[in-house]
């Protein structure tokens, strides 16, 4: 499955010292390691997991899993019957066994240039241990899930290790999600505690943090689900400093921060942590135990709780980290995702972690305060792998090299990208800019649901085509499947799904096993189904081409259309809606909405903001519609289908539709094509 032989032309290859002292030199090194991967895996990943501590070894076959619907219920188990600690392995180890207390775990840099931290391995082992204490102290027990909300602060790696530490689960929702997304995430996955911050900026844009929490908080009560306690971290207040992590230090005034305080339920960070011991024995757990419960978009519209367990989950992300930025001790790694994001989750704290790694932790944006801020911090900290998604590359493309060059980058070695598909303009833009031509580009594929990189280049052994995730990762199994269901050898393209399971794959959809099963394994059995369509070339290497569900990929972030169209119809003056893509130069994909309205309601720039508020109200920024149309109709099958296909074309602007004979109505197509939005200049 994996050719023999890579192309020699037509690609492309980082410097050639790399190579030396790489985890995986060659192609062939490669082609051996998957070989015993695939054949063996007890093996493979049983040599990876002599690395790490077990308080007990594990009983029953190294995986053991069910794959196949028509044969009973799905189901993963790596390691069963060993215990062990995530937090103990990524912390503790690391500064008793490997003796890397005084090593750098992370240099925090804030939101504005100057206000910058570090914490080493000892300090995060005593934070984490604190803070363990004191979600012990406000009765958190093993099993119990914990929301997090916080922006990107050490304390966000502190809160979600600390939940570990304990064996409680953690629910962390990305700190620009709307207050409503946050509740119905906490109701869903039933926390007990929820942990927030006062506020953080966004560039020059202060987000009032607490209020949203309050506000979700609010929901819950309403919906009868009270939660007694929330933490909050001081991060801009006055008071805060002396005892955080990430401090900003110039104590600069923030005359529009608002933090309303709850007595009965609100518990200030920096008080509770004060009082607590900094020594936390360890919860030891199973190794199906949950770990953590992250939500991902569903194409019905509700987002589904995606949750991993303990040991497989920390074997794939060590390793994957490991290898595919091809890790090194004296590395100084960046990733720019937010940890509210899986990427956040696999690769700025539990990858790294694991592997004892040094890391940029960055609460800040890559245009402020201006578009070389990146490159800056680049020269600044001397990255050497940096990671980060398409959307920047292509935001940050538009303003020419002049930004990225007058920084040296000579520090880089490894570049890394993942979210969507990378463009080749964008991708020679960050090969040749960016990288110099010297630093390979590992495109990595995965998803929420796999729990770290399936699809991926190795840095010194994988031959590069742009576009193209190469070739699986170990342990993985892709295969392209046709409509009917069929495998398809040799060139090709279909649907891309994996044949086994690999450590690190979600475990069940929280509190929906058979949403779990329907999602992923019923359209093929014996398969799981990623969603995404892939093509296969004569060299055997793999080129995602997008979603073929109803998702749309905007700034590397799934959305569903479902559910911005559940958003749009709560208005009262709309009737129906239906939310396309339509092809964005920086976002990948862009919102474009269309809606029907109710009758004897008109449509005008009033309800257009009040429509695009209320998306963002409901979902998040992330979400807010680029184009909204006045659809007095839809296209519809006799059936009462709505035509997204059709919808997509006018969207684009495409006049040649295709066959429309299914459609009850042709002349609801003339009026919207005639109608529809332009492009924002
Ligand atoms: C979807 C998963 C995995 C972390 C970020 C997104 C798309 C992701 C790539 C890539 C082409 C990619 C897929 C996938 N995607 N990485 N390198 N090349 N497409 O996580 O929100 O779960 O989204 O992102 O469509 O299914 P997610």
């Amino acid at each position: 499955m994996i050719p023999d032989k890579v192309p020699k032309d037509d690609v492309f290859y980082g410097a050639a010292e790399l190579q030396k002292g790489a985890h995986v030199p060659t192609f062939e090194k490669y082609k051996d390691m998957y070989m015993q991967s695939i054949q063996d895996p007890d093996k493979f990943w049983g040599d990876m997991a002599k690395d790490f501590f077990w308080k007990s070894q594990h009983t029953g076959r190294f995986l053991d899993y069910n794959f196949d619907v028509t044969k009973g219920e799905i189901f993963t188990k790596c390691m069963a019957g060993a215990s062990t600690n995530i937090c103990y392995n990524v912390l503790d180890r690391n500064v008793h066994d490997r003796k890397l207390g005084d090593k750098v775990a992370f240099h925090w840099e804030g939101n504005e240039p100057g206000d910058e931290s570090m914490v080493t391995y000892r300090e995060l082992l005593h934070a984490v241990c604190r803070f363990a204490n004191v979600l012990k102290s406000q009765g958190v027990r093993k099993g119990d899930r914990v929301a997090i909300y916080l922006p990107m602060v050490v304390e966000l790696v502190v809160a979600m290790l600390a939940c570990a530490r304990l064996g409680a689960v953690h629910s962390i929702v990305f700190a620009g999600f709307s207050a409503e997304s946050l509740s119905d995430r906490i109701m869903d996955s039933g926390c007990s505690l929820l942990v927030t911050a006062d506020g953080f900026y966004r560039g020059d844009k202060l987000i009032n943090l607490k209020i949203l929490a309050d506000e979700a908080l609010q929901k819950c009560r309403d919906k009868g689900f009270p939660l007694h306690r929330c933490i909050v971290l001081k991060h801009l207040s006055k008071e805060a400093h002396e005892t955080s992590l990430s401090c900003p230090p110039a104590k600069r005034s923030c005359p529009d921060l608002q933090v309303p305080w709850n007595p009965e339920v609100d518990r200030c960070w920096h008080a509770l942590v004060a009082a607590a011991s900094d020594q936390c024995e360890p919860e030891w757990c199973e190794s199906e135990d949950p770990l953590f419960i992250l939500y991902t978009s569903g194409s019905t519209g509700k987002p589904k709780g995606v949750l991993h367990t303990l040991s497989g989950y920390m074997l794939y992300t060590a390793a994957t980290f490991k290898l595919v930025f091809d890790h090194r001790p004296d590395d100084v790694y960046w990733c720019t995702a937010d940890i509210g994001w899986i990427t956040g989750h696999s690769y700025v704290t539990y990858g790294p972690l694991a592997n004892g790694a040094t890391s940029v932790l960055f609460e800040g944006l890559p245009t402020y305060p201006d578009v070389s801020r990146m490159w800056q911090m680049v020269d600044k900290y001397r990255v050497s792998k940096f990671y980060t998604a398409p959307t920047a590359i292509r935001l940050l493309m538009k303003y020419g090299n002049e930004p990225v060059q007058k920084y040296k980058r000579d520090s880089l070695k490894v570049l890394g990208t993942v979210g969507e598909p990378i463009n080749p303009e964008a991708w020679h833009w960050y090969f040749s800019v960016v990288g110099d031509s010297r630093c390979p580009i590992v495109d990595t594929f995965w998803q929420t649901e796999t729990g770290g990189h399936v699809l991926t280049p190795l840095p010194a052994a994988t031959p590069m085509k742009p576009g193209s995730a190469t070739f699986p990762f170990f342990g993985v199994v892709p295969a392209i499947l046709n409509e009917c269901g069929e495998e398809l050898e040799g060139p090709s393209e279909g649907y891309l799904v994996f044949k086994q399971p690999w450590p690190g794959v979600m475990r069940t959809v929280y509190g929906n096993h058979g949403r779990f099963q329907s999602t992923y394994f019923k359209k093929f059995p014996g398969y799981y189904v990623t969603g995404d369509g892939c093509r296969r070339d004569k060299d055997g290497y793999y080129w995602i081409t997008g979603r073929i569900d109803d998702m749309l990929n905007v700034s590397g972030h799934l959305l569903s259309t479902a559910e911005v169209e559940s958003a749009l119809v709560e208005h009262e003056a709309v009737a129906e809606a239906a939310v396309v893509g339509r092809p964005h130069p920086v976002k990948g994909e862009s919102l474009y909405c269309f809606v029907t309205l109710g009758d004897g309601r008109t449509f005008n720039p009033t309800l257009e903001a009040q429509l695009r508020k209320q998306v963002r109200e409901k979902i998040g920024a992330i979400a807010t519609p680029d184009y909204i149309q006045d659809a007095p109709g839809l296209p519809k099958t006799r059936s009462g289908k709505i035509m997204r296909r059709v919808l997509r074309q006018i969207a684009r602007g495409e006049k040649d539709l295709g066959d429309i004979s299914t459609l009850a109505d042709s002349s609801v197509v003339e009026t919207l094509f005639i109608n529809r939005c332009q492009p924002a200049l």
